[in-house]
């Protein structure tokens, strides 16, 4: 149990010596390209193939590895709210969501001038959550292009039931993006099957990464004909990377979403922590592992007549088991 990994994971053994590898090859390598060529391009190969594990895509080419998950999700706003192209100018978020996925909404609302185009959905009671999410899209798919919501809540640790909101988001034309942040290394994700949209994620949770540490965009397949909103260098096929004159051919698939070449030092810590997941036996093996823990806790504190704010049963949480502490308590 670690009582205050809601924001930081610990650090994986494996990690420091990712780390430290990466600098005693930068200390000595004399010739970067090679470096490039035959440590950390394959690295990055590696991480694409454990990373597509994680998430439930169907290859790689649906998985970006790129910048934090503020700055991802502006990137699939930028991408998959249009409101000019489709007519519908509402984005429909949970209640409560994290501060800078708000903060990210409602900057593009702003941007289209549209500030009052959020729609807020209640969440905090979890037995109705799912029901809530899916009656809201239904309500205003004539009006909502995107919902944009956590996959796990960061307040209560509901793991949402993803695959019927995504159903529903397809069958009313809603974009669904979908926030990973509490989500990625602590649940089984298949987004791919489930037909999500996009996602974005970030690595310092459940991926024990440390803060800041690289995120990533999925896109699924069906949206790979869409154009990146936000875009650079790294997106653009190798062949045209170094023209002089600007010419961006997107890379097939999510790739396309990569904007800047990727810190080999972040790189290192991804590594380390995916192969703490696969030597621990994978997701599914610690998802479970993590129920037995969390069906342990949640029962011991009911018992204590602690008041409980999570839902019950294996595949309704993520990682955190949030308690509901009186004043007294608290102080
Ligand atoms: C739900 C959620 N959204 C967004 C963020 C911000 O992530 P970043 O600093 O990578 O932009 C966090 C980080 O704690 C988070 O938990």
């Amino acid at each position: 149990m670690y009582l205050s990994g809601h924001s930081m994971g610990l650090q994986p053994k494996a990690t420091e010596a990712y780390v430290v590898d990466a600098l005693e090859r930068w200390k000595h390598e004399r010739d970067v390209l090679t470096l490039f060529k035959d440590f950390w391009f394959p690295l990055e190969d590696r991480i694409h193939l454990q990373l597509a594990k994680l998430l439930g895509a169907a290859s790689t080419q649906e998985l970006c590895l790129v910048s934090s998950l503020t700055v991802n999700l502006h990137s699939v706003l930028a991408t998959f709210y249009r409101p000019l192209e489709t007519g519908k100018d509402k984005i429909i978020m949970l209640a409560p969501e994290f501060n800078s996925d708000v903060f990210a909404v409602e900057g593009w609302l702003d941007l289209y001038q549209r500030k009052d185009a959020l729609i807020r959905v209640p969440v905090e009671d979890t037995a109705l959550a799912n029901d809530l999410i899916v009656r809201e899209v239904e309500r205003s798919k004539d009006v909502a292009g995107v919902l944009c919501m956590s996959a796990v809540s960061y307040v209560t640790g509901q793991f949402y039931d993803i695959k019927r909101i995504a159903e529903c988001c397809r069958k009313n034309d809603v974009r669904l993006v979908l926030q990973l942040a509490h989500a990625m290394g602590a649940v089984e994700l298949q987004l791919h099957d489930w037909g999500v949209d996009c996602a974005v994620w970030c690595s310092y949770k459940y991926m024990n990464c440390l803060m800041g540490a690289i995120g990533g965009i999925f896109v699924h397949e069906r949206n790979f004909d869409k154009m990146p909103g936000l875009r650079g260098w790294f997106g653009t096929e190798k062949h045209v990377q170094f023209d002089i004159v600007p010419n961006f051919m997107k890379k097939a698939g999510a790739p396309g979403y990569q904007m800047s070449c990727i810190d080999p030092f972040h790189a290192a810590r991804i590594a380390g922590s995916l192969d703490t997941i696969e030597k621990f036996g994978g997701i599914t093996t610690i998802m479970r592992k993590n129920a037995e823990l969390y069906d342990y806790v949640y029962e011991s504190l009911e018992a204590m007549k602690f008041k409980i704010l999570s839902p019950k049963g294996f595949g309704n949480h993520g990682g955190a088991l949030s308690v509901i502490l009186d004043k007294k308590i608290k102080q």
